[in-house]
């Protein structure tokens, strides 16, 4: 029986350790997989990713109807803000507000630099009402951690409070820096790799996730 790797233990990183999460990861690793593998092994995992981030979610009772009795039933309690880095994080996104319909949803773009390794900006639109609801902030890669780190710092000054950083595959570098300067985010991922290379790329990663969910490799 093959055996997940637990290189990186810490009280505010989640691994999900499903067997469908484990088959899924491979295919994206792959790098024969086409742009219609990738996109549909990234909705089932990001499925899977969305189910466990939403597990804590706080609910309120309500009385309900069944075609027999009234009995007691439950909605979610509080609003949910769903933040994706542009370009990737869009592919995490969809799996979330298929779950809440009615989640807000906002945008932060934002590349890399090759030379740099350094998060440039170029776009931004933050739903009001961050302040009083759920934030999740979703990018399928944290290598560096420098957007993950500039992209919560400004959610946070835009008055968020309540926030869950998901990932599909964190390098440590990123998950220690993300530890250190958000302590109060959990991290919910499906896979720590090894390291970073000379490239700032996560070993052995993906690739570049953008490129590959987009066919513009
Ligand atoms: C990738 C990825 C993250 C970032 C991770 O985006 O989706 O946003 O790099 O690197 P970091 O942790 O070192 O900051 P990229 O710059 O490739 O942009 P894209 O999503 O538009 O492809």
């Amino acid at each position: 029986m093959a055996e997940l790797k637990r290189d990186y233990e810490h009280e505010n990183v989640t691994i999900i350790d499903h067997p469908l999460v484990a088959r899924d990861l491979s295919i994206l690793r792959k790098k024969e997989t086409s742009t219609a593998g990738f996109r549909a092994a990234m909705a089932r995992i990001a499925t899977i990713l969305a189910y466990y981030a939403l597990k804590g979610l706080p609910l309120r009772t309500t009385r309900i109807e069944t075609p027999v009795t009234e009995t007691e039933g439950f909605e979610i309690d509080t609003s949910i803000f769903v933040i994706p880095i542009l370009r990737a994080g869009l592919s995490l996104a969809d799996a979330i507000i298929d779950f809440v319909p009615d989640a807000h949803v906002g945008h932060l773009g934002m590349y890399r630099d090759e030379t740099t390794h350094k998060p440039v900006d170029y776009y931004s639109n933050i739903p009001d009402g961050i302040d009083q609801g759920l934030t999740l902030v979703v990018d399928p890669m944290l290598a560096t951690g420098g957007s993950a780190d500039d992209a919560i710092s400004y959610l946070k000054k835009h008055g968020a409070k309540n926030i869950l950083f998901i990932s599909l595959i964190c390098a440590p570098e990123g998950l220690k820096r993300i530890n250190s300067t958000h302590p109060d985010v959990p991290i919910i991922t499906a896979a720590v790799d090894e390291k970073l290379n000379e490239d700032a790329f996560i070993v052995p990663g993906l690739g570049d996730a953008g490129d590959r969910f987009f066919g513009t490799a």
